[in-house]
C-alpha cells in the first residue's frame, strides 16, 4: 500500500478510532487464557469496541488462533485494518535456543543469524507478526537477572550481534518473506545501567558513557534495519525513557533517523506516575506523546487521555496521526494490508515447529556457546569411563531460561540424557536434587555414586526464575545448599566436573577445586546432548565469555574496558595509594573474551601493513596461529587497541576486531585482520563521535587478558 493510501484511511478514521491503534493489549483478553503476561495487570477498564479496535496485540501464539483473532480484528474494524501480533521470542520459539548471554560467547555472527532465522520461521508459522528482540542493553552487573536477555559487556560486539539478530529475524524482504518477523529494539535506553544491579532501578549515567557505551548496539540494530524501538523502564538523567523527549526525539528520530514506531515497554507509560515525573494518567499521556511515543503496552492513557489533550490543543491530533501512520506504515511494512495472516499456517506449523534440523541447530550453537572455565588434564572424558551423573540441573527440563515462551520442560534433552546417550557406562541418580536444599537420601546417594565411580558430573545452577526479568540477586554464589553438595562430593570423589546452568555471571569461588567447569548457561532445548559433546570431545569447546565473571559481588561492576585511573595500581602494585581493594584484586576472575578449549595454540609474527595510517584507513593486522593440539578447534582471535592520549580517558584496551578460524590437528594459519581506523573514534567533550590522530598500540590475543602481542602505530 502507498503511503498516500494509508494517509487516506487515516483521513477517514474518527480520533477515537485512532487512539485505539495506539492501545497494544495483551493475549488475554482476546484469548480464553493468559498466554503472556510479563508485567502487572491493572484493570484497564476498556469497552468491547477498545478492545476489538486495539491496535496490536501482545502474546497469541498459535496459527488458527492466529488467524482466528486476525479474521475476527479485520472483520471488527471500521477500516478492515490488520492487527500485528507481537511477542518475545527472545531465543527461538519453540526450538529454543541458548540464552542471549549465551550466544554473545560464540563469537560467531552465522550462528546468532541463524538462531534468529529459525526463531522467525516457527514464530511465523504460528501466526506471530514481530518479535520484542533483540535486547541489546550492555551489562556491567551480574546481580541484574536480565544479563541472561543480553549479549554482554562490549559495545563494538554488541553491535556485531545486534545486525546478525536483525538480518535473522527480518531478512532482506520483509513485506514478502512470510519466513520472517519483524525486530524491535529494545530497552531504549541503557537499562542495563540500573544502580546496584537492582531491576527497574535508576540508571545514572553520564551522556558520554551513554553514548559511547549504552547507545552503539541500538543504533546498530536500527541502522540494521529493525522496525520497532521499544522504551526502557528506567531514567535517563532523572526523566523516564517513555517520556524523554530528549532521548526520542533528538537522538532517536533526528540523530539515529530512526522512522519506524516506538512502543512502551509493559505499564511503562501510566509508570511514570511512579516517578514521579507524570502529575496523573493525563499527564503521562501528555509526556509519552510529546516524546514520540506511538504504542502503549497494557495501559490506557492514551485511550482514557489523548482526546481531552487534543480538545484542549490541537498540536496533539498531529502528533496523534504521526503516531498512527506510523503504526500502520508498520502493518504495512510486514504486508498484513495484502496478506493479513501472513506465514500462519497450521499444517506447515506441524512440519516446521522443533523439526529435527532445528534441533540440530539448537545443538550445534548450544555447543558453541558453551565456555569451559577450568580443565586439569580431565576433559574431554572417555567415553568408557565409570560416571556418575547428578545435582539439581542433572535430570531436569529447566535449562532454557527465564524467556522460553513456548519451549516446553518436556522436550529438552536433559543433562543426564545426553550423557547416557553418548557414554558407555554413564549412572544417572534416581535420586531428587533439589536446588535448595539438601536431604539425607541425597547426601548419601551423593557420596556412594561418587565412592563408586570414576568421575562425577555435577551439574549444578540456577533455577528459570533465578535470573531474567524481576530476577536480580545481591549474592551471585550459587545457593549454600549445592555449595555443601559440592565439597561433600569433592571430599571423596576422584574426579569431579562441574557442569553449570545459569543466567549470569556467578562467584564461583567455592567451586575452585573442581577438576573441571563448563559454563553450560541455559543452553535451550537441546542442551543434555551439547554438553555431552563438549564433555566427550566430540565437540572441542570453543565459548569465549562476551562477560565478565568476578572473583566476588563486591568487585561488581567488574568488565574488562576499564581507564587506567590517575594511580594504576599495575604502575606501584606495593604502593599504599594506588587505586586497588584490600582484599582482592582488581581483575575478573574470569575475563571478557576467556575460554579453554582442547588445544592450545600459539599467537606469533604479528605485524601491521602500516606504523603510520590515516584517520579514514584500514590497517591490516597480520598473526600466525598454530594448533598445538592433534584435534581440530576453533580459535577467536582477538584485537584489542589502547588510544593512548585522548580528550577523555581511554580504556586501557578495546575490542575492535576479531576473527574466528577453524584450525586442523597441528594446523599454523597465517590471519589477516582488518583494522578500519574509523572504529577507533570515541565520543569527545563536545559529545561528537570522532577518531583523533596520535598514538595507539594494537594487541592481539586469544582473550582480554593474554594479549601478548602487541605492536604500535599512529594515525595522522
Ligand atoms: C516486559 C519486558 C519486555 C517485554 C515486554 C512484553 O516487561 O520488560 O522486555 O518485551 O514486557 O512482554
Amino acid at each position: 500500500m502507498k503511503q498516500t493510501e494509508l494517509l487516506a484511511i487515516i483521513e477517514k478514521m474518527s480520533p477515537k478510532e485512532k487512539v485505539d491503534q495506539l492501545l497494544q493489549l495483551a493475549a488475554d483478553f482476546y484469548t480464553d487464557n493468559a498466554e503472556d503476561r510479563t508485567g502487572p495487570m491493572d484493570n484497564l477498564n476498556i469497552n468491547e469496541t477498545t478492545i476489538d479496535n486495539a491496535g496490536s496485540i501482545l502474546g497469541v501464539s498459535g496459527a488458527q488462533k492466529a488467524i482466528d483473532i486476525q479474521k475476527n480484528y479485520i472483520e471488527n474494524n471500521p477500516h478492515n485494518l490488520p492487527t500485528i501480533l507481537m511477542a518475545d521470542i527472545i531465543h527461538g520459539f519453540r526450538t529454543i535456543f541458548p540464552i542471549p548471554l549465551a550466544l554473545g560467547c560464540t563469537w560467531n555472527t552465522d550462528a546468532v543469524e541463524e538462531m534468529a532465522s529459525i526463531s522467525a520461521l516457527e514464530s511465523s508459522v504460528s501466526g506471530l507478526h514481530l518479535t520484542f528482540s533483540p535486547m541489546l542493553d550492555l551489562v556491567r552487573d551480574p546481580r541484574w537477572g536480565r544479563v541472561l536477555e543480553s549479549t554482554g559487556e562490549d559495545p563494538y560486539l554488541n553491535s556485531v550481534y545486534a545486525k546478525s539478530m536483525v538480518k535473522g529475524y527480518q531478512g532482506d524482504n520483509l513485506k514478502e518473506d512470510v519466513t520472517k518477523v519483524a525486530a524491535c529494539v529494545k530497552h531504549f535506553a541503557a537499562y542495563g545501567g540500573a544502580i546496584g544491579g537492582r531491576d527497574y532501578n535508576t540508571v545514572d549515567v553520564s551522556e558520554t558513557t551513554l553514548r559511547e557505551k549504552y547507545l552503539p548496539s541500538y543504533q546498530a540494530a536500527i541502522d540494521a534495519g529493525a522496525k520497532l524501538v521499544m522504551t526502557a523502564f528506567n531514567t535517563i538523567e532523572g526523566v523516564p525513557a517513555s517520556g524523554n523527549k530528549k532521548l526520542f526525539r533528538d537522538v532517536l528520530r533526528d540523530e539515529f533517523e530512526f522512522k519506524g514506531p516506538v512502543i512502551s515497554d509493559w505499564a511503562a507509560i501510566k509508570e511514570m506516575i511512579n516517578h514521579g515525573v507524570a502529575a496523573n494518567e493525563k499527564d503521562a499521556a501528555r509526556l509519552a506523546i510529546e516524546a514520540g511515543v506511538d504504542i502503549e503496552m497494557m495501559t490506557t492513557c492514551y485511550d482514557k487521555h489523548l482526546l481531552e489533550l487534543i480538545d484542549e490543543d490541537a498540536k496533539y491530533m498531529d502528533l496523534l496521526d504521526e503516531a498512527v501512520l506510523r503504526i500502520l506504515e508498520l502493518k504495512n511494512d510486514l504486508g498484513l494490508f495484502e496478506n493479513p495472516y501472513r506465514g500462519a499456517d497450521p499444517v506447515k506449523e506441524k512440519e516446521v515447529i522443533l523439526s529435527e534440523s532445528h534441533r540440530e541447530s539448537a545443538r550445534e550453537i548450544a555447543e558453541k556457546s558453551m565456555v569451559l572455565l577450568e580443565n586439569k588434564e580431565i576433559l574431554p572424558l572417555d567415553k568408557t569411563a565409570k560416571i556418575a551423573v547428578f545435582g539439581p540441573k542433572a535430570t531436569t527440563g529447566d535449562l532454557m531460561g527465564a524467556w522460553s515462551w513456548q519451549g516446553k520442560f518436556d522436550e529438552v534433552i536433559t543433562i543426564a540424557e545426553g550423557l547416557v546417550s553418548k557414554g558407555e557406562h554413564v549412572s544417572v541418580s534416581t535420586t531428587n536434587y533439589d536446588l535448595f536444599e539438601n536431604t539425607a537420601e541425597s547426601l548419601v546417594d551423593a557420596k556412594e555414586l561418587a565412592t563408586t565411580n570414576d568421575v562425577v558430573v555435577l551439574a549444578l545452577g540456577e533455577a528459570d526464575w533465578m535470573s531474567g526479568e524481576a530476577a536480580s540477586r545481591s549474592d551471585i554464589k550459587l545457593p549454600q545448599s549445592q555449595i555443601e553438595l559440592f565439597k561433600i562430593v569433592r571430599s571423596v570423589a576422584k574426579k569431579v566436573v562441574v557442569v553449570l546452568v545459569n543466567g549470569r555471571p556467578l562467584d564461583l569461588t567455592d567451586i575452585s577445586e573442581a577438576d573441571a567447569i563448563l559454563e553450560a548457561w541455559f543452553p535451550g532445548t537441546e542442551g543434555g546432548n551439547a554438553v555431552a559433546n563438549i564433555l566427550f570431545g566430540d565437540v572441542n569447546p570453543s565459548g569465549r565469555l562476551s562477560m565478565s565473571f568476578p572473583e566476588n559481588v563486591g568487585q561488581v561492576p567488574v568488565y574488562y574496558n576499564t581507564e587506567n585511573t590517575g594511580r594504576p595500581y599495575e604502575a606501584a602494585p606495593e604502593e599504599k595509594y594506588v587505586s586497588k581493594y584490600l582484599d582482592v584484586s582488581n581483575y575478573a576472575k574470569y575475563p571478557f573474551g576467556y575460554g579453554l578449549s582442547y588445544s592450545s595454540v600459539s599467537y606469533d609474527n604479528l605485524a601491521l601493513d602500516k606504523e603510520i595510517g590515516e584517520i579514514e584507513d584500514t590497517i591490516k593486522v597480520t598473526v600466525t596461529v598454530t594448533n598445538q593440539s592433534d584435534r581440530l578447534t576453533t580459535e577467536t582471535i582477538q584485537v584489542y587497541t589502547r588510544d593512548l592520549v585522548g580528550e577523555t580517558a581511554r580504556p586501557l584496551k578495546e575490542l575492535k576486531a576479531f576473527k574466528q578460524v577453524e584450525l586442523a590437528a597441528n594446523e599454523t594459519k597465517e590471519v589477516v585482520i582488518e583494522l578500519e581506523t574509523k572504529k577507533l573514534a570515541y565520543v569527545h567533550q563536545d559529545l561528537s563521535w570522532a577518531v583523533d590522530a596520535g598514538e595507539f598500540n594494537l594487541m592481539v590475543g586469544p582473550n582480554s587478558r593474554e594479549l601478548k602481542l602487541a605492536k604500535s602505530f599512529s594515525l595522522r
